[in-house]
């Protein structure tokens, strides 16, 4: 990495250059790096789903059980659902996950539960939460609810009847769903077809694409003739199996499934960068296959399928996203512990999602607490890792349209840029371990500029179960005067910079 001091330019519009000498940094140590970013308010990416910051539970481990809920007290956890409320999850997908290949909705609905082995994850599954406990959860936390449906050991008609069971009026499922205490349709829109199909170590059985095809579309009819309005999450894999999907399934595919998991290579923080760059190769190549694969809107769709074609461009459903690292603790490794870079990690995945955002109609983080989790617990306490942070300041700030910003000279830096047509907001990352990057702000705005400073002490910095009252990310938010033209990007620094355009 270059250290040495240059000048350093923030053009946030065209012709809106300033440039600043840049100092020394204070230890004389390390001089701050600089960069240019050129902003384009006027140049609008896409629209950013809302639901792109989404979250995952998952019947694995102690996601459920031990997680969002206290199985011995039948109860939601308190302290757990305090912190997933803050988190603000507009979409909270369910059962699985590679557990909805075993996954009968049945058994966890009404007065009787079986007791089942998780023929996945291990231990046995009591079904003390099931449809109606996950719907309850997704309403406290203000979630809407995505459900995936099993194509391995469940059936079309199971899967269509579970549609019924939560959307419908007048039938004996509704009745079944009023008697377990819930009269009104839960309205349920989204419902994944499957998960990870292509996989071939698990139980599913389609891993042939022609397989999946057309067991798809035969679980496509059923589901929408209970329900015409929802929406289908079709599973994708590798490019040759998105194309057929793409093909064959477009007239109903509303968005195809892409699950990415990023990692770092032992004692090489940097590397997570680098993996978290190939993924926006991958959402930038399944952009490009929809849109040489699809149309728009499918028109001609014959009216014997009683239920109308997609209507709306097919677009990326991201329902598994996170940071996997070798060497985790718990089931299968799933319980992650992560340090500040994996925070900084997040918010450049959540810049490439801004980047993207014409194309990106969802996106889960897998999971939420426990496992690959923000939110670890211990049988008394709870804490929220360093991921949280970036997670909630985003969603907290950013604003509903991606504009255009280009930035050039510094990699560790990684920007995004949006706005609701009155604010700017500018998603600044450093990756830097210790160097400080030197921007100049836009004399344009007139306004005052508003900085969320998140960082920590070091890299490896990790909140702890075993110092859960000590927080290792600070959080600053400070006014910069009008007419200040500079800002410092600390070294290891999540910062998002808001001013009235
Ligand atoms: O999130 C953990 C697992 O990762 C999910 O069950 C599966 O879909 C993916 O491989």
């Amino acid at each position: 990495m270059e250290k040495q001091s240059r000048r350093a330019f923030v053009k946030l519009s065209a012709g809106a250059v300033i440039g600043a000498a840049v100092p020394s940094s204070a230890a004389g140590l390390l001089a701050p790096n600089v960069a240019e970013i050129t902003v384009y308010p006027d140049q609008v990416l896409g629209d950013i789903s809302p639901n792109i910051y989404g979250q995952f539970i998952e019947h694995l481990g102690r996601a459920i059980y031990g997680g969002i809920y206290d199985d011995a007290q039948r109860r939601f956890r308190p302290d757990v659902l305090e912190k997933v409320q803050q988190l603000h999850p507009p979409l909270l997908r369910y059962p699985g996950g590679t557990v909805t290949k075993i996954y009968h909705w049945k058994d966890g609905v009404g007065p009787a539960r079986p007791v089942r082995k998780n023929l996945i994850w291990g231990g046995n599954d009591n079904n003390h939460v099931g449809t109606d406990e996950f719907m309850r959860y997704a309403e406290l936390v203000g979630a809407a609810p995505f459900l995936t449906v099993n194509m391995s050991t469940g059936t079309a008609e199971e899967a269509a009847d579970w549609v019924d069971y939560c959307n419908g009026t007048g039938t004996s499922y509704a009745s079944q769903r009023q008697a377990n205490g819930h009269a009104a349709p839960y309205g349920v829109k989204y419902w994944g077809l499957g998960n990870e199909e292509a996989a071939r170590e698990d139980v599913g059985t389609l891993q042939n694409v022609q397989d999946y095809v057309k067991k798809a579309w035969y679980y496509a009819k059923l589901m929408k003739l209970q329900d015409p309005s929802i929406q289908l999450i079709m599973a994708g894999d590798q490019a040759a199996w998105n194309e057929e999907v793409l093909r064959e399934l477009h007239p109903i595919c509303d968005y195809i499934s892409l699950h990415l998991y990023a990692s770092s290579k032992p004692g090489e923080p940097a590397s997570l960068f680098a993996s978290i760059a190939t993924m926006e190769a991958s959402i930038q190549k399944l952009a490009a296959q929809i849109k040489a694969l699809t149309p728009a809107k499918v028109e001609n769709f014959s009216k014997w399928y009683r239920f109308p074609s997609r209507q709306q461009p097919v677009k990326i459903a991201l329902d598994e996203w996170g940071i996997w690292e070798a060497g985790g603790q718990g089931a299968y490794g799933l319980e992650q512990r992560y340090t500040w870079n994996h925070a900084l990690g997040v918010a450049t995945f959540l810049n490439i999602f801004q980047r993207n955002a014409a194309v990106i109609g969802l996106a889960t983080w897998a999971q939420t607490v426990n496992v690959l989790a923000p939110i670890m617990t211990n049988e008394t306490t709870s804490i929220c890792q360093t991921i949280y942070y970036p997670m909630a300041l985003y969603r907290r700030l950013c604003g509903p349209r991606s504009v255009a910003v280009a930035p050039t000279g510094v990699a560790t830096l990684d920007v995004s840029a949006s706005t609701d047509g009155k604010t700017l907001t500018l998603a600044l990352v450093n990756r830097d371990p210790a160097a400080a990057i030197r921007l100049k702000l836009n004399p344009k705005i007139t306004g005052h500029w508003t900085a969320h400073e998140l960082t920590a002490p070091s890299l490896d910095a990790m909140n702890t179960l075993t110092a859960p009252d000590t927080n290792v990310v600070s959080y600053q938010q400070r006014t910069l005067p009008a007419g200040t033209t500079a800002y410092t990007l600390a070294a290891r620094s999540i910062v998002l910079v808001q001013a009235p355009i």
